[in-house]
C-alpha cells in the first residue's frame, strides 16, 4: 500500500535524523523531523482525531505498535504505546513537558500540547487494541528451545534476589500486561525497554513513579536486560490486529 510506504519512508528518515543527531533550534515552537515539519497546528483540536494524531503515528507505527509495526527486525526503538493505560499516557507527556523525562523530539513536541490535547492523545491511544499474548503451548515451546527467553521468563516471574531485584510481574501484570502499579511491557521493542532500563540507572527518568524501578534497574546487569526486554517483546503476538475500539472516545 502506498501509504505504507509513505510511512515507511517518514520513518526512515526520521531514523537518519535520530542517528546523526539533527540540531533543534532551543524554544522554537516548530522542528523539523528530517524534512518534515512537525508545529502546534499538527495537533490542534479544530482537526479530525486521525489528523490530529498523524503526526504521533508516523513515528509510533501505523497501529500505533511502536517498531513492531515494522516487524521485529526492524530497530527504531521508538515504543508501542496501543495496550498502555489512559493515565499512564497521560503521566509520560507531563513528564515530558516537565522534564523529568527528557528525549529530543518528545520533549519538543510535548511543549506543543496544551492540556486538552494532552488528555485527547491519552484517551485516543488509550483506545488502541492491544495485541494478544501467545498461547500458553506457545511460551512453553519458546522457554524450551530459547535460552534468551528462558532466561528473561525467570527473571520477570522471580526477580534476582542476590541483587535485590523484585519480580516484574509484582507490578506490569503476569506477562507484562500492565496494571494499576506498573505500564504494559508485553510486546514492548526490545530497543526501547534497554533505553529505559538504562534511564532509570543514569537518573535521566525521574517520574516520582519510576522511585520502584530504581532498585529493579540498578540491580540489573547487560545480560539480564537483554534477557529481559527480549521475554516481554516475545510474549505477545504481532500485530494482526489493527483500529482503536471506538473513534473519539
Ligand atoms: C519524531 C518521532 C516521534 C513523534 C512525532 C512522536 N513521538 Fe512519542 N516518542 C518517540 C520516541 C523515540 C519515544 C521514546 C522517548 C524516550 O526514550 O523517552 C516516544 C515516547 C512517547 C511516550 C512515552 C511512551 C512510554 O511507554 O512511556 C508517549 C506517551 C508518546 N511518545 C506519545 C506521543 C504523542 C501523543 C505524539 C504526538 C502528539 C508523539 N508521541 C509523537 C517518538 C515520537
Ligand atoms: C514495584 C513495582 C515495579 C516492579 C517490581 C518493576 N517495575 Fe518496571 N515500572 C514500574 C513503574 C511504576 C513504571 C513507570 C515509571 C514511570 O512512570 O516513569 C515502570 C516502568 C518500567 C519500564 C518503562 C516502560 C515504558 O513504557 O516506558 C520498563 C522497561 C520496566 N518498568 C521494566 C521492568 C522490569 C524488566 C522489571 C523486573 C526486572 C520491572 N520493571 C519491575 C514499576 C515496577
Amino acid at each position: 500500500m502506498n501509504m505504507d510506504n509513505g510511512i515507511f519512508a517518514f520513518r526512515a528518515r526520521i531514523f537518519f535524523v535520530l542517528l546523526m543527531g539533527f540540531p533543534l533550534a532551543a524554544h522554537s515552537e516548530s522542528i523539523m523531523v528530517g524534512d518534515i515539519e512537525i508545529n502546534p497546528q499538527d495537533f490542534s483540536a479544530s482537526l479530525d482525531s486521525e489528523q490530529r494524531m498523524a503526526k504521533c503515528l508516523s513515528c509510533h507505527g501505523h497501529h500505533a505498535g511502536g517498531d513492531i509495526d515494522f516487524g521485529p527486525d526492524v530497530r527504531f526503538g521508538t515504543p508501542a504505546l496501543r495496550g498502555m493505560g489512559e493515565q499512564y499516557l497521560k503521566e509520560s507527556l507531563n513528564a515530558y513537558q516537565a522534564g523529568t523525562r527528557t528525549h529530543k523530539e518528545m520533549s519538543a513536541i510535548s511543549a506543543m500540547l496544551d492540556e486538552e490535547t494532552v488528555n485527547f492523545m491519552a484517551r485516543s491511544f488509550a483506545a488502541y487494541i492491544a495485541p494478544s499474548m501467545k498461547a500458553a503451548s506457545e511460551l512453553t515451546a519458546l522457554a524450551e528451545k530459547d535460552a534468551l527467553f528462558r532466561r528473561g521468563q525467570t527473571i520477570a516471574r522471580q526477580g534476582i534476589s542476590q541483587h535485590g531485584v523484585p519480580a516484574c510481574i509484582f507490578c506490569h501484570g503476569p506477562l507484562g500486561e500492565g496494571s494499576a502499579a506498573g505500564p504494559r511491557l508485553a510486546g514492548q521493542n526490545v530497543t526501547y525497554i534497554e533505553s529505559q532500563i538504562k534511564a532509570f540507572v543514569s537518573g535521566s527518568r525521574q517520574t516520582v513513579q519510576s522511585a520502584s524501578m530504581h532498585p529493579v534497574a540498578a540491580g540489573l546487569t547487560d545480560d539480564d536486560i537483554k534477557a529481559v526486554a527480549h521475554y516481554y517483546e516475545s510474549v505477545s503476538e504481532p500485530p494482526v490486529v489493527a483500529g482503536r475500539v471506538t473513534e473519539d472516545n
